[in-house]
């Protein structure tokens, strides 16, 4: 655990960014896409498969794991890394926007929040210096603030009220994370869609100097180009020498339009859950494997991946799994969707390294919409 935690940039393509994030626990190469384990797992997938498919980092929830199975239990199991058997690096989420939109009855103040448990409605209270704790018990190497997310549209007063809030609390969390250089305690810009509230926001945050700045409040229901706009408002606003994250980000269409923009990081459900729901993601766009369509079709997904899954099983089988509700369905497609995630993430990185990113994504995106039938 000595190697310090650094952000080192390695090139650049217009805005877009190649990078590693070096960690005690090792290289996270950007820009990344991390994929969701809220509770200890990436649902559906063994971490070998995730580590293969080429993740470098992966993400838990501070508000899962603080009621099930308990910070201080997954302490005494000797920390998330070693609990869930993966061993590289992890960012947990602070609980903030989990709270927002998981739990009972919730209430705000200065201090903190309190809230149900949408476990068994036991009452929790959750502070900026609680969730960096929580976050420190788990042993996460890139711990977040804790913040206020307001769904948008939104009131502008509460978009400012809960912005201003959230960057206190980032001053909070600041202090209660104190020095610990082998590992990260990251800023959230808020503000909405008001780009006057982001350039605030922006400004506070970097005036605090922490090791990265994520860019939250977004894909909460808003259109793509009201996303891009934020983002356009807020990434020449952060600092060049650290990490940008966008939290919740996205489609592959939303990835691209944002790496073009300067960030460098993003978590989503969506490769899993989508996986889960019948819908992958190939080169050739989105395949719902519900659809009729498929039942005789011998193809794989994507005969050039590396994935087996998207390889080796015909669309007829994954169609008849999906059909019966087979629990493989879901397993070999969120395999097939978080390698194709990695593989995006991979050719992005080789473009900007390369310095045609621009046709990297143009030719990308005009694959997806050709389609494969
Ligand atoms: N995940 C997606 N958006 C957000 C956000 O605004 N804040 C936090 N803490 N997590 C998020």
């Amino acid at each position: 655990m000595s190697r310090e935690f650094s952000f080192e940039l390695l090139g650049e393509n217009g805005a877009a960014r190649r990078g590693v994030v070096h960690t005690a626990r090792g290289d996270i190469r950007t820009p990344a896409f991390m994929p969701v384990g809220t509770l200890g797992t990436v649902k559906a997938m063994y971490l070998d498969q995730v580590r293969d498919a080429g993740a470098d980092i992966i993400l838990g929830n501070t508000y899962h794991l603080m009621l099930r199975p308990g910070a201080e239990r997954v302490a005494r199991l000797g920390g998330l890394h070693e609990f869930i058997r993966w061993p590289h690096p992890i960012l947990t989420d602070s609980g903030g926007f989990q709270v927002m939109s998981l739990s009972g009855l919730r209430t705000m103040s200065e201090k903190g929040v309190t809230f149900q448990s949408h476990i068994d409605g036991s009452r929790h209270e959750m502070t900026p210096e609680r969730s960096i704790e929580i976050q420190g018990l788990l042993g996460s190497d890139i711990q977040m603030q804790l913040d206020e997310c307001v769904a948008l549209p939104a009131d502008p007063d509460a978009i400012r009220r809960a912005m201003e809030l959230s960057v206190r609390w980032a001053e909070r969390c600041k202090t209660a994370f104190g020095n610990q250089p082998s590992r990260a305690m990251f800023g959230i810009v808020q503000g909405g869609d008001d780009a006057r509230l982001r350039e605030t926001s922006a400004k506070a945050l970097t005036a605090l100097d922490l090791k990265g700045y994520a860019i939250g409040g977004l894909a909460v229901g808003e259109p793509q180009d009201v996303m891009l706009a934020v983002l356009d408002a807020t990434c020449p606003l952060l600092p060049g020498d650290k990490p940008r994250y966008l939290m919740g980000v996205g489609t592959p269409q939303d990835i691209l339009r944002s790496v073009a923009r300067g960030i460098d990081m993003f978590d989503c459900v969506m490769p899993t859950r989508s996986g889960r729901h019948g819908l992958a993601f190939t080169r050739r766009g989105r395949v719902n494997l519900k659809n009729a369509r498929h039942a005789e079709d011998l193809r794989p997904l994507d005969e050039e991946s590396d994935c087996p899954a998207a390889r080796d099983y015909s669309r007829a089988y994954l169609h008849h799994l999906v059909r019966s509700g087979e629990a493989l369905g879901g397993m070999l497609l969120s395999w097939n969707n978080v390698a194709y995630y990695q593989q995006l993430m991979q050719g992005i990185r080789e473009a900007i390294e390369a310095e045609n990113f621009p046709e990297f994504s143009a030719r990308t995106e005009s694959e997806w919409e050709r389609g494969d039938l």
